[in-house]
């Protein structure tokens, strides 16, 4: 498989399911800083990354984050599932304004995978359903993807395709 090309000032949108492993993916292919992510913003301002009261607070916080790298020209990845075309939006709209190109990865092992993670880690406790609704979110997307303007959309469509991914950033 031919590596991921990413460039040096890009912003890169993680996109996939919780369980899909967006987290996990940012942690072996980019330096800690480099990477916002929606659980972090959530943690930093409510002291629980699962505490969806605070979404907005938290968006906020990755959204001032994003601008002020991205004004600076600072390469960053937005951990998040990035599963509603308003979010994605908003954040196409931030790196617009600064002319960085917004490259998406979407990261999609199946259903089976993430349903079985969903069973077994001890870090989220959503019910079934939620998941579900996340699944058909992702069918969506990847319909949307191809019309809205991204300078690439890479999927990665098996776990086995996304452990074998490379970067190469120039
Ligand atoms: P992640 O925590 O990376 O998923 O992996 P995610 O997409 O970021 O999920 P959300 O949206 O924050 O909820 C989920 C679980 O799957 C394991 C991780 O260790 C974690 O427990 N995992 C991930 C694997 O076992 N193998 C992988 O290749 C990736
Ligand atoms: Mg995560």
């Amino acid at each position: 498989m031919s590596p991921i090309v990413l460039p040096n000032n890009a912003l890169v949108l993680l996109v996939g399911i919780s369980g899909a492993g967006k987290t996990t993916f940012a942690a072996a292919h980019f330096a800690a800083f480099e990477t916002l992510s929606s659980d972090t913003c959530r943690a930093l301002v409510a002291d629980d990354e699962n505490d969806q009261s605070a979404n907005r607070a938290a968006f906020e916080v990755l959204h001032l984050i994003l601008h002020e790298r991205l004004r600076r020209g600072r390469f960053t990845v937005v951990d998040a599932t990035n599963l509603h075309s308003q979010a994605r939006q908003t954040l196409r709209g931030l790196a617009s304004r600064w002319r960085i190109p917004v490259h998406v990865i979407v990261l999609n092992p199946g259903w089976a995978v993430c349903e079985e993670r969903w069973r077994t880690r001890t870090d989220r406790h959503f019910e079934r359903k939620v998941l579900q609704r996340q699944q058909d979110a992702l069918r969506s997307t990847l319909e949307q993807l191809p019309n809205e303007s991204y300078e690439a959309v890479t999927v990665l469509d098996s776990a086995a395709s996304i452990a074998a991914a490379t970067i190469v950033r120039r």
